[in-house]
């Protein structure tokens, strides 16, 4: 057991708090959903409770695949016990069909599957609004090892993989999502969350959004949605 400590960081959809052991932090997730950088903020009923549940299953099954994790345990509706990372402030992007930002940038309809894996990076900061860099910036910058970041890439593809298989035996299409990694005792793990605030998840029947897309875009049923894919992810 470990013995809740002050507030370290409050982020817009999380809370990291310090326990009695130095190693480890309690991450409490919020119902507050932002988009757009914060221009837009609102409130999806107990996403937090369902983006912990959600969060805690996929890092165990990516555990399970030998995929270094910040997871350390769920510790209530709210909480989980991680891993204290010094975060890499590099997001890094993992694209399987055309959408976001991407479709814009392309000038593409959403939903045309890519013939290979993007990936992409972006430079975390809320003042800039999380600018994309490649990999000439992150070594410029220093922002992280060559071989850091080879092992991010490495590690961001398999993770693909395996949610990519997952969310298909759930007749749910993993469009992209976005990872974050940080250095723990000289190693990399995956940190963050892996919720449908930082994914792209489409119904592969109907085609329908389940994920933040529906509070960004206004497309209501939001709750439904998060409620869709807990259940779906839950489901064995
Ligand atoms: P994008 O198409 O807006 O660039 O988003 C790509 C993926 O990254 C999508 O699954 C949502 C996720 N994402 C975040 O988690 N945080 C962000 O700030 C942004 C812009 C995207």
């Amino acid at each position: 057991m470990v013995t809740k400590g002050k507030k370290l960081y409050e982020g817009k959809a999380k809370i990291l708090y310090e326990t009695d052991n130095p190693g480890l932090l309690i991450q409490y997730f919020k119902d507050e959903a932002t988009a757009f950088n914060a221009q837009k903020r609102g409130v999806i009923r107990e996403k937090g409770v369902m983006n912990n549940a959600i969060s805690a299953r996929l890092f165990g099954l990516l555990e399970e695949n030998h995929i270094k994790t910040h997871f350390v345990e769920k510790l209530s509706d709210r909480e989980m016990l991680v891993k204290r990372l010094d975060i890499i402030p590099v997001e890094v992007v993992v694209r399987n069909i055309v959408a976001g930002s991407l479709a814009k940038r392309m000038g593409l309809e959403e939903g045309v599957p890519l013939k290979e894996t993007v990936v992409e990076f972006y430079y975390k900061s809320d003042e800039l609004g999380d600018p994309m860099i490649n990999n000439y910036h992150i070594r410029a910058f220093g922002l992280a090892t060559d071989e850091e970041l080879k092992e991010m890439v490495e590690n961001a593809l398999r993770v693909n993989e395996i949610l990519k298989r997952f969310f298909d035996e759930r007749d749910i299409l993993l469009v992209d999502f976005k990872l974050e990694f940080g250095r723990h005792h000289g190693e990399i793990l995956l940190g963050d969350e892996i919720t449908p605030d930082g994914c792209r998840l489409w119904d592969k029947g109907t085609l329908e959004k389940l994920d933040k897309d529906r509070f960004r875009r206004d497309l209501g049923k939001i709750e439904e949605a998060y409620e869709k894919v807990l259940k779906k992810v839950m489901s064995s």
